[in-house]
Parts: structure tokens; sequence; C-alpha cells
């Protein structure tokens, strides 16, 4: 009397369905970093200027150009923005994920949606409006987060 259900399977059929399983978890982390490479590679062209990208000064009815709105004109060092005598933090891992206090609000530290927040309607997470000088954008979802995946890599 055998029952086909309960019976354990062959050892040698336990042995072959390994490859199988292996090769599917090979293919989701390859798919992973693409998805995660693809990201990043959108965001440092977004944030270089490369893609045009819609923000203004808060306030105005009509859009900046977008070559000025890139945002390697303001938050990197550049000989522009050192003739300018602007002061603007650079956009790094630490400086966003590294809990302190931002213009005078109490200590806080960015994720995804808060940075999106800042960008978008100049409130950061510590609900503090950020300077006239920061442009607010209309930035997609997909947009903001490929940015975010780029600046916390730096
Ligand atoms: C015209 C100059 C300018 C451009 C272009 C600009 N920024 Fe800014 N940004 C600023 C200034 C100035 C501040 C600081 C405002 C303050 O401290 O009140 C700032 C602040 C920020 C902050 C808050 C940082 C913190 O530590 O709280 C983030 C995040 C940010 N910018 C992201 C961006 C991104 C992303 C882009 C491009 C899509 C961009 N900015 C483009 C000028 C600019």
């Amino acid at each position: 009397m055998t029952n086909a259900v309960s019976a354990p399977a062959p050892a040698d059929r336990r042995v072959r369905g390994v490859t199988p399983r292996l090769a599917i978890a090979a293919a989701v982390i390859l798919l992973g970093a693409a998805a995660f490479n693809y990201r990043w590679a959108y965001g440092y062209a977004l944030y270089h200027g490369h893609i045009a990208i819609d923000g203004r000064i808060s306030g105005h009815g009509a859009d900046m150009p977008s070559t000025a709105v890139a945002c390697v004109n303001c938050h990197d060092p550049s000989p522009i923005a050192a003739s300018g005598g602007r002061n603007v933090a650079p956009l790094t891992r630490a400086s966003l994920l590294e809990s302190h206090a931002r213009r005078g609000g109490p200590p806080s530290a960015y994720d995804e949606p808060m940075f999106c927040s800042v960008i978008r309607a100049g409130i950061d997470p510590a609900s503090v409006m950020v300077n006239r000088l920061m442009p607010r954008f209309r930035l997609p979802d997909a947009q903001c987060s490929a940015l975010w995946s780029y600046v916390t890599s730096r």
C-alpha cells in the first residue's frame, strides 16, 4: 500500500530542485541590481541637468530655465557657486540621513518622502520652510525617487 502524496521526495529530486531555486534567486538579485542602477543613473542625470526638470522660485508664476535649476548648480562646490558667495550644504548620504539641527529647527533627518517634500513644497523634516533660494520642483514620484537614490549614494 503506497501513498504517493505523503511519500517523502526521493533524494535526487530534492537535489535537482536546488538548481532552479538558485537560478531564480540569482535572477531576482540581478534584476534588483539593474533596477537600482537604473534609478541611480536616472538620478545622476536629473541632478546634473542632463534631463530637464521643472522648477521655479517659490511664488513665481513661471518656471526657471532648466539649466538654472539643476541641483548641481547650487549644491556642489563650483566656481559659479563660489563666486556667487552661496553656502549651500552638499547633498550626501551623511548630510541627509544623519540627524542634526537644520535652519534653527530641532534635530531632524531625511527619508525619501521628506526629501520629496522639501523639493516639492520647501518643507523640511522639522516642518521648517527652506529659503526661497531653493527652487520648488514639480517632480513625478519616479524622478524624486531617482534623485534620492543618487544623493544617498554619495
Ligand atoms: C538655485 C539654487 C538651488 C538649486 C538649483 C537647488 N537647490 Fe536645493 N537648496 C538651495 C538652498 C539655498 C538650500 C538651503 C535652504 C535653507 O537652508 O533654507 C537648499 C536646500 C535643499 C535641501 C535641504 C537640505 C537640508 O539639509 O535640509 C534639499 C534636500 C535640496 N535643497 C535638494 C535639492 C535638489 C534635489 C535639487 C535639484 C532637483 C536642488 N536642491 C536644487 C538651493 C538650490
